[in-house]
């Protein structure tokens, strides 16, 4: 029997998750909800199904499944909703922007025996998993050390996002990194240390980080820099700039996510990967096939992988990046999250 799904939030991202799963086989997509009853309508329309303003009427319906795509402080309320309310979760990332609501969440779905998925997409990317493939074999021996960027340029913040002074590079974009690199050194993070600058954003309003550099120390001794910026000028080729290098003690790799699309119109560029969807009607790729495996994995009974545990670790690295620029300091994670 189809798996039924509800989507809470119906913004940017909201629409993406609606893209996935509207013509996803084994998946009914059944109601939209937005507390901007216009957007909420007309997703809705988009995709032949039920639309709502209200978080309590969706878990009072009968949906399996709810995917979450509000603003990224405004996770936890409508996540623990669903879980108390029996439903499985896929929430965007970070999972929370406070420790505290992480490990709520985590354990409202233990309580629930529930499933909790956060999106972190980037493990469906082909040149990621493809990564993680040679270190999965042992090509790269023990980790030893990776660089992880991950920028926007400052359309993002100033005016993709009305909720920018409410998140931050750090919430934005460090969960994809940061997840990636836990991820491929199948290490836990023992300390981080921070500095970041500030300025550009204030000036127009928005109240958050310009740029962070974060060293974060594993387990076993091995060091990872990440680093974000959002105020990449406009006039960079793309509106992300992602790399990462990771060395082990035998092996390395490099991805460089750079499209290989190069337009030169108006400016010279490259597209964004989501506005190239697809032609033929039906989405496909990284940003998608996340939605559509925790849909299978609620469908066939399986615990999805890119868990809320991920999603709570991530968080306290966060937190931990925030601490030490605040205190101007090294930060222990079992400082932020003991049980780390
Ligand atoms: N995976 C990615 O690469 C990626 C990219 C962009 C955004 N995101 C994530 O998706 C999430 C949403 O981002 P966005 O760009 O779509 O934001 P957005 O502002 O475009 O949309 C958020 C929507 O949530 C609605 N909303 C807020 N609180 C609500 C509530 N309690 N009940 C119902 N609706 C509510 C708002 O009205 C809005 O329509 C964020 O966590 C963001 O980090 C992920």
């Amino acid at each position: 029997m189809a798996v039924r799904v509800g989507i809470v939030g119906a913004g940017l991202w909201g629409g993406n998750h609606a893209v996935a799963l509207k013509d996803h086989p084994g998946c009914t997509l059944s109601v939209i909800c937005d507390q901007d009853a216009a957007r909420a309508q007309a997703l809705a329309d988009r995709c032949g199904c039920a639309w709502t303003t209200s978080v309590d009427d969706v878990a009072a319906s009968d949906v399996d499944a709810v995917t979450v795509a509000t603003p990224d402080h405004l996770h936890a309320a409508p996540v623990l909703a669903m879980l108390a309310a029996g439903k499985h979760v896929l929430v965007e990332k970070p999972l929370a922007t406070t420790v505290a609501e992480a490990q709520a969440m985590v354990d409202a779905a233990d309580r629930a025996g529930r499933s909790l998925m956060v999106d972190f997409h980037a493990r469906w990317h082909p040149l990621y998993m493809g990564a993680k493939a040679y270190v999965e074999r042992g090509d790269l021996g023990a980790p030893v050390m990776a660089y992880a960027r991950l920028s926007d340029t400052i359309h993002v913040p100033t005016s993709m996002l009305s909720w920018g002074s409410q998140s931050g590079p750090e919430w934005f974009l460090f969960p994809h990194t940061m997840d990636l690199i836990r991820w491929l050194f199948q290490r836990e993070p023992v300390e981080v240390y921070a500095k970041g600058t500030r300025g550009v954003l204030e000036r127009r309003g928005i109240n958050c980080w310009d740029t962070i550099q974060a060293i974060v120390e594993f387990d076993g001794g091995a060091i990872a820099t990440f680093e974000t910026s959002w105020i990449v000028p406009d006039s960079f080729t793309n509106v992300v700039d992602n790399r990462i290098t990771v060395y082990g003690d035998r092996g390395g790799l490099e991805v460089k996510n750079e499209p290989s699309l190069w337009a030169f119109t108006d400016r010279f560029h490259t597209p964004f990967s989501s506005t190239a969807v697809t032609r033929y009607g039906k989405a496909w790729g990284y940003q998608y096939e996340p939605l559509r495996y925790f849909v299978d994995c609620v469908g066939q009974g399986v615990a999805p992988e890119s868990t809320g545990r991920d999603g709570l670790v991530v968080t306290a690295m966060i937190a931990a990046t925030l601490r030490s620029l605040a205190e101007k300091r090294p930060i222990r994670m079992a400082d932020v999250l003991p049980a780390v």
